[in-house]
């Protein structure tokens, strides 16, 4: 039975660990958090995602899934690391330069090494292949397999889509490729598709480029018809009656894990100016401190003025805030000397305080409907409105009808 290590217990490891677990390899979870490792030692997952439970307590109870502190030698190591945005807008590559270091420790003739971390074009093999060759003259192709396989699940339903989705495994040599995909193709159900290494890098960028340029473009649309005082609603809704218009609805900006920061990635390593993807994560960037500009001109009016932000995670029926514009949007309007009170059932384990829902509308002078959470629908906005001192809300999602809401007496906000 083959032994594939996986560094990092994350939202893209823990789940992928589990479903190789439970498809017959003895694995080995990694983690440098002793919190997580602790955690998942006690049976207990540290992360929430449908599904993840089931698949988890399976793989745990079978002994098939072991986690520890430390990697061990293995015949597979992925990498699922972070890779964040530095202060430059360039990628932090320390978590994965790490990861290598690990796995050169434990590597042997014939092991495959793959990257998942999302990562700029060349990193696979000029950061992890250089790393594991300097020091022990393993060549990749030669005497180790190396590839890189994107992951494009989506949060909330990582579980579903980690076995549906279709996947692209790009290697160092087309050997490296097979390797992997006869790694995957034990639980995707999806199609896979083979190619080299910095086209599947690339291939994850610009997917997420590719939304966050759509939906910089309805951001944009909705600023410009603001100006002409048309409803960026009925102008998305008759566009996309035309056969080959698809536009996405415009936001309070782009948050998560992937959007923001991908675009980046792709702009790394070329030396490209004025280009159309970074001025589209500028658009997206300037929404919630447009968004914020605009609430406090509505609530400016009031003494001591209250917010209410209904949704902290940065989209719908999640609740991650990692990177989420809601944050900012909450910055701002303290940074006005406006009082914020948030309410998000969805988000636990945050340093921000989060009150319930009676608590956070009590005295409020406008509600944020920042994430479409689809237990929000079931809110009495009547008993809401009862308890707010002055009805405004601000809807940065369309989440609401707006004839129902200006019924209850609301002054109806949107973008
Ligand atoms: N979360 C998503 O939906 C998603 C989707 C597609 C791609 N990705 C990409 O997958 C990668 C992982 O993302 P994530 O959401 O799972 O991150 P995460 O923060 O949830 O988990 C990463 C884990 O790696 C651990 N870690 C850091 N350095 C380590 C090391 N050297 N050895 C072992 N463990 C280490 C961290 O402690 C953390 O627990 C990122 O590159 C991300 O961009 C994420």
């Amino acid at each position: 039975m083959k032994k594939i290590s996986v560094l990092g217990m994350g939202y893209i490891g823990l789940p992928t660990a589990c479903m190789l677990a439970n498809s017959g390899f003895k694995v080995l979870g990694i983690d440098i958090d002793e919190e997580i490792i602790n955690k998942l030692n006690s049976g207990k997952l540290h992360i929430e995602e449908p599904e993840l439970e089931k698949i988890f307590s399976s793989a745990f109870k079978n002994n098939r899934l072991r986690v520890s502190l430390e990697p061990e030698r293995s015949d597979v190591f992925i990498i699922a690391v972070p890779t964040p945005l530095d202060h430059r807008n360039k990628a932090d590559l320390s978590y994965v330069i790490s990861a290598a270091n690990k796995i050169k420790e434990k590597i042997k003739k014939g092991n495959l090494v793959i990257l998942e971390s999302t990562s700029p074009p060349g990193t696979t093999r000029d950061i992890v292949g250089k790393i594991i060759t300097n020091g022990t003259e393993f060549i990749a192709g030669r005497d180790y397999y190396l590839a890189f396989c994107p992951e494009r699940v989506l949060p909330g339903k990582i579980v579903y889509e980690l076995e549906n989705n279709d996947r692209i495994v790009g290697g160092v040599d087309k050997k490296s490729s097979e390797a992997a995909e006869s790694i995957y193709k034990t639980f995707v159900k999806g199609k896979i598709f083979l190619t080299d290494l910095e086209t599947s890098e690339f291939v994850k960028l610009a997917e997420n480029t590719y939304r966050d340029i759509n939906i910089a473009f309805a951001n944009e649309l909705s600023l410009i018809c603001k100006d002409y005082g048309i409803d960026i609603r009925e102008v998305i809704k008759y566009a996309n009656m035309h056969p080959r218009v698809k536009i996405l609805n415009p936001g309070p900006g782009v948050g998560g894990h992937c959007i923001p920061i991908d675009p980046w990635f792709i702009l790394e390593n070329t030396d490209r100016k004025d280009t159309l993807i970074e001025k589209c994560r500028k658009i997206n960037n300037s929404m919630p401190f447009i968004i914020s500009e605009e609430i406090a001109e509505i609530v400016g009016k009031y003494r001591d003025p209250k917010v209410t932000i209904f949704g902290f995670s940065y989209k719908e029926n999640v609740g991650d805030i990692r990177e989420s514009p809601a944050i900012i949007i909450n910055n701002e309007l303290m940074k006005k000397g406006i009082k914020v009170s948030i309410y998000d059932p969805l988000v636990v384990n945050t340093k921000y305080n989060l009150s319930e829902l009676e608590e956070s509308v009590k005295g409020s002078d406008l509600v944020l409907l920042f994430s479409g959470h689809s237990v929000f629908r079931d809110i009495d906005l009547k008993s809401v409105s009862n308890l707010m001192r002055n009805k405004n809300i601000f809807d940065a999602r369309n989440f609401f009808d707006k004839s129902t809401v200006e019924k209850l007496g609301f002054n109806y906000y949107g973008l």
